[in-house]
Parts: structure tokens; sequence; C-alpha cells
């Protein structure tokens, strides 16, 4: 059984979340067998204590409850950093995205590498995004 976890925000959830999570259980699969994917998201007031200014359409509830919906996801749980809630989990594979890169990304990576987890780093899924979403609907007002 091999266990694949990744983080993220999903707000607005779209093609490209869903892309992710597609091929992150496919990475599970690649070791044959059972696979899991796991996805954190994060909490709402966490985001804002990083980004002040951040703009969150849906509720840390609404986004755990839409990634949940997703086919290829197995189990989702909150997280508040990146770099804590990896020690929290047992799983192979630590899923990142390429714009995944601050430095609480580095410490989680750094944790996984010493705790023998791989870490497969995806491209984004081109031309989508939460950002270009909320632009997408104020050009419709
Ligand atoms: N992601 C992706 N392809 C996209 C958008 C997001 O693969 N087109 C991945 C990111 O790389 C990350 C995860 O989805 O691993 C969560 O990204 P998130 O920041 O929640 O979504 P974005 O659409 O990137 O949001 P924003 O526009 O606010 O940055």
């Amino acid at each position: 059984m091999s266990t694949c976890f990744t983080v993220g925000v999903f707000d607005l959830f779209h093609y490209g979340h869903k892309e992710l999570f597609r091929r992150a259980k496919e990475c599970a699969n690649n070791g044959g067998g059972v696979s899991k994917l796991i996805v954190a998201v994060q909490d709402g007031n966490s985001i804002l204590k990083y980004k002040p200014n951040a703009k969150i359409i849906y509720t840390t509830k609404e986004r755990i409850e839409m990634v949940e919906q997703c086919r290829y996801v197995d189990q989702v749980v909150i997280y508040t950093d990146v770099d804590k809630i990896v020690k929290e989990f047992d799983f192979d594979i630590f899923i990142v995205g390429s714009d995944q890169i601050h430095d609480g990304f580095l410490r989680a990576e750094k944790y996984c590498l010493q705790h023998g987890r791989k870490i497969f780093r995806l491209p984004r899924t081109m031309g989508i995004s939460t950002s270009v979403l909320r632009e997408r609907l104020i050009k419709l007002e």
C-alpha cells in the first residue's frame, strides 16, 4: 500500500485541483497494489495569518467538503503549517506543486527526506487557478 500526501488551500475547487489529485493518485498507484491519497486543506485563519490580504471565497469547512467529493481523494485533514502537518501523518510520497516553495515547504521537504519519504514536484495545470477564476468572475459582473 502506497500513500501520497499533499496540501493546499483549494479555494473555488477547479479543474487544476482535480488534475493534481488524479496525478497524485497515479503516483501512489505506480508502486502497484492499493493506493491512498491524503489531502490537507489549509485552515482559513492560518492563511490570513501569513497573507492578511488573501481573498478566500469558501470557508474552511466548504473547502474541505469540496475536496472530499473528489473521487481520487481518500482522506481530507485540516492543517495550519505544512512543516507541522507532515510530521503528523504516515505517508510514502509528499506531492508538492511547482508553486509550493516557501520556507515552510522547504522545512517540510527536509523532514520528509530525513524520514525516508519521497518528494514528487508536479507541474501546474496550465490556464486555470483560483486567482484566474476570481478575475473571470469579476469580468462577468
Ligand atoms: N494546482 C495545480 N494546477 C493549477 C492550480 C493549482 O496543479 N492550475 C495545484 C498547486 O500546485 C497546489 C494545489 O493545486 O499543489 C493547491 O493550489 P492552490 O493554491 O490551492 O490553488 P491555486 O489555483 O494555485 O490558487 P491561487 O490562484 O490562489 O494561487
